[in-house]
């Protein structure tokens, strides 16, 4: 009975070993196909191709815009070079009241700095002895003479009569100097320029001005040159006096300040022409923009 029980055991025991033995292998085969599977799955050709036929397409549009970018770049380049050829900045210097004892030293500068500027005689300054020497200058140096009356006086408070006879007295004076008549009008202190009674009595272009650099009442060169340099826009017009000293001393600096920032220095009427602004006899003017 031993025995067979110890048989028994035996067989018992083999098929148990047998069994774990199969199921061992089943699990260890499983596991391996599963492995294996799990790794094809994260790595199959067609999953890599994929892959990197859209990193290839991410990378050729990527080239695409880059290259896109850059000739729409170069292009802007191309066309802001243009535009700023095209684009002048140009700036008029306007002076008042003479020509004064200091004009002949501003006639001196404009030439050694090559620029232009328009000047509003007034008839009583046109008794200097030497009226006829500076106009002559002036127009050898192709500036504007305009008109600033002869006494100076407030137009929009003067009858039609005296209007005219203020504007002409400048004309008939200029004319004699120089051979020619003023271009234009610009009312002392800027008065009326836009009224009724002067649109009327005054039969030409009236020039005013949109920067007063209020040298006559700072009587600073340092102001003068601030208030000219300062925020200046292509087509201004800036307003200053020849016949005071320390603004010729100002304009000395305030050219070459303004060239730095790339105006050209034209006279009034070059100015309009380049603005395409045809003037009107008795139309108001501040500035061409
Ligand atoms: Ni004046």
């Amino acid at each position: 009975m031993e025995d067979k029980n110890t048989l028994g055991k035996k067989i018992g025991n083999v098929s148990i070993t047998v069994l774990i033995g199969i199921s061992l292998l089943t699990f260890i085969v499983g596991f391996a196909t599963g492995k294996f599977y799990m790794q094809n799955q994260s790595s199959t050709p067609v999953s890599r191709l994929v892959d990197s036929e859209t990193k290839t397409e991410v990378e050729q549009k990527t080239t695409e815009e880059i290259t896109t970018e850059s000739i729409t770049e170069e292009e802007t380049t191309v066309a802001t070079s243009k535009k700023k050829k095209k684009k002048r900045k140009l700036v008029a210097l306007t002076f008042d009241d003479g020509p004064g004892r200091y004009t002949m030293e501003l006639l001196d500068i404009l030439e050694k700095n090559h620029a232009k500027a328009t000047f509003f005689v007034c008839g009583t300054s046109l008794e200097r002895n030497d009226a006829k020497k500076i106009l002559k200058r002036m127009d050898s140096l192709q500036c504007d003479i305009g008109n600033h009356t002869v006494n100076h006086i407030s137009l929009p408070k003067a009858s039609a009569k005296k209007i005219k006879k203020e504007i002409e007295g400048v004309d008939k004076k200029v004319k004699k100097l120089t051979g020619h008549k003023t271009k234009f009008l610009r009312p002392p202190y800027g008065a009326g320029a836009k009224s009724k009674k002067l649109k009327k009595n005054v039969k030409r272009p009236m020039i005013c001005w949109n920067v007063d650099t209020l040298d006559w009442k700072t009587k600073s060169k340092k102001k003068t040159i601030a208030k000219a340099t300062k925020s200046i826009h292509d087509g201004d017009i800036i307003l200053m006096h020849d016949i005071h000293p320390w603004t010729v001393k100002a304009v000395k600096k305030i050219i070459p300040k303004l060239r730095k920032q790339g105006f050209e220095f034209v006279t009034v009427s070059e100015l309009a022409k380049y603005k395409k602004v045809k003037l009107k006899k008795g139309k108001a003017y501040y500035e061409f923009d």
